[in-house]
């Protein structure tokens, strides 16, 4: 199918040039005069076109509105600035353009423009990455240029902010992208076990090596290693890596025998290396080998023209992961959202959007679904200390993932209690008979737990009698076996199908209740 690009018309000769180049080069393209037209179109249920030209009036207000919608649903837009603007490159940042250029243009130039903003639009599926602002554009950019190379590249960025995913986009759109991509976390291990982790060890090299084992070099040979946290790497390790960046080869930990690999090799860190080499923490001859290219991923606070789009997407993500059915998200949650800080980045961002798709009772995200500490903008993130045999360390990225993982299967869980609690309130307990109606029948077995005073207690009526004030649940589990047991003339396994457990439960609960 062909590429489906906008025109706007505010400046008709160049809007009828620009569609002429594009139909001969087979886009399908449509010319249309009111932006909220095309801002319909972005936002319609009908798939978005792939691009968008706006031919001129950048500056109005309709047109601000056509590129924030543009933005939040990932359509690349491209502006025509006026000769007489003197800043084009501010005026397409500060819009929110993708790409912009100089009137007059040369069509052939607009269309060679529009066909790379598309193919970035693909490489943007391709990696997951998302995002429409600058920042996120000119990475884009680099692992494009990066991919097919074999050189090292360090990444560096806060916690969260995309590293493993620009580091695996790099992979994918490589030669290599057949091979493994194995990432090893630097911080996680203390000095020898990373070693081994590293490089491997031969049988019997130390206490505990009953066998030979390969490193994640040689796991990854063909393919792409991705170091993380660098930065904390111990001085050793830091030597024979240097070694491995040189000659591409190193010994297993009690080897003899150098082995030969052929890995790219990338390296993320959250923290400046720069200054850890100032510090002399970290070796500068591995730094200047280590940053051959080098991509930076600013915070999200910095970019967080991203954050419409990246919420849309999640929200989207995980209400089919969790298939629940879900509206979306109002405007005054979202504008809470933009302007909150995000220490923790799109990790953060992601997780609290599964948690609310998860627990939001209205199947939309409101503010007050949003945590207080995100709506009121403090930098709260989880302790951060953890300890590799005595000494603190700070959490990673994929520890912090794992923790937030594990609170948002917590809240899935108790959201899932809830319901079924809630499904359940309306039954009452009616299988109990409880203490009182001391007129009764002779041999009706009666019940009487030792916190309800019988003799205080109403008669009940015949028939089945509700639960009691002072009764624990042990006493109502125990009035309701035996009343099941009443019911089925003492008959066991009838009276554990009455109740809805197995037999053998029951009997358990027998001998528990000491009822014969
Ligand atoms: N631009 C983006 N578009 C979509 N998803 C993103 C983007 N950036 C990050 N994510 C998502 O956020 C999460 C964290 O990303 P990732 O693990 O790459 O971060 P990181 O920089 O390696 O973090 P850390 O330093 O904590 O290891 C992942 O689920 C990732 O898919
Ligand atoms: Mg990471």
């Amino acid at each position: 199918m062909p590429d489906r690009v906008l025109i706007t018309t505010d400046d008709p000769e160049q809007a009828v040039r620009i569609n002429a180049a594009l139909e001969q080069a087979r886009f399908d393209t449509a010319m249309v005069s009111s932006l909220d037209d095309v801002r319909q179109a972005v936002r319609g249920r009908q798939p978005p076109p792939d691009a968008i030209i706006l031919t001129g009036g950048l500056h109005e207000s309709t047109a601000q509105r056509l590129l924030a919608a543009a933005h939040e649903h990932a359509v690349s837009t491209l502006g025509l600035v006026e000769a007489t603007d003197d800043d084009p490159a501010r005026i397409g940042t500060e819009l929110g353009l993708t790409a912009w250029l100089v009137k007059p243009t040369d069509p052939l130039e607009v269309t060679a423009t529009v066909r790379r903003l598309i193919e970035r639009r693909r490489l943007q599926q391709r990696t997951g990455i998302l995002g429409e602002s600058a920042a996120i554009q000119e990475v884009l950019v680099k692992i494009e240029q990066m991919a097919p190379v074999t050189s090292t590249v360090l990444i560096e960025g806060e916690s969260g902010t995309g590293k493993e995913l620009v580091a695996r986009g790099i992979h994918d759109l490589s030669p290599r992208r057949g091979k493994a991509f194995i990432a090893v976390n630097c911080a996680a291990l203390p000095e020898t076990l990373l070693e081994s982790e590293l490089f491997g060890h031969e049988k019997g090299a130390f206490t505990g090596a009953a066998e030979r084992r390969l490193g994640r070099f040689e796991l990854a040979n063909g393919g792409t290693i991705l170091l993380d946290e660098i930065g904390e790497m111990p001085a050793s390790t830091q030597v024979k890596l240097l070694r491995v960046l040189e000659d591409r080869s190193f010994f297993r930990v009690g080897g003899t025998q150098p082995i030969q690999v052929d890995v790219r090799v990338t390296a993320a860190t959250n923290k400046s290396v720069k200054e850890a080499v100032a510090l002399g923490r970290f070796r500068d001859d591995l730094y200047y080998r280590l940053n051959v290219l080098s991509v930076y991923l600013p915070p999200l606070r910095e970019r967080r023209s991203d954050i419409p789009l990246l919420v849309r997407t999640f929200v989207a993500e995980f209400a089919k992961t969790h298939a629940r059915t879900f509206r979306g998200i109002t405007p005054e949650a979202m504008q809470i959202l933009v302007a909150a800080d995000w220490p923790g980045n799109v990790r953060q961002l992601k997780n609290l959007i599964e948690s609310m798709v998860v627990l939001a009772p209205e199947g939309e995200i409101r503010a007050s679904d949003i945590p207080r500490d995100i709506r009121e903008r403090t930098r709260t993130m989880p302790v951060r200390i953890a300890e590799v045999q005595g000494v603190p360390r700070e959490i990673t990225g994929q520890e912090l993932e794992f923790i937030f993982r594990t609170l948002v299967e917590m809240k899935v869980q108790l959201e899932e209690l809830r319901h079924r609690i809630e499904e359940r309130a309306p039954e009452r307990v009616e299988v109990i008979e409880v203490g009182g109606s001391r007129e009764q029948g002779a041999g009706s077995r009666r019940l009487e737990p030792a916190t309800v005073d019988p003799l205080d207690s109403t008669p009940e009526p015949d028939g089945p009698v509700v639960y009691k004030a002072g009764m624990t649940m042990s006493d109502v589990e125990r009035a309701a076996i035996d009343a099941a047991l009443r019911e089925t003339r003492g008959n066991r396994r009838k009276a554990a199908e009455v109740l809805g457990i197995g037999e053998r439960t029951l009997y358990r609960k027998l001998k528990e209740y000491a009822i014969s």
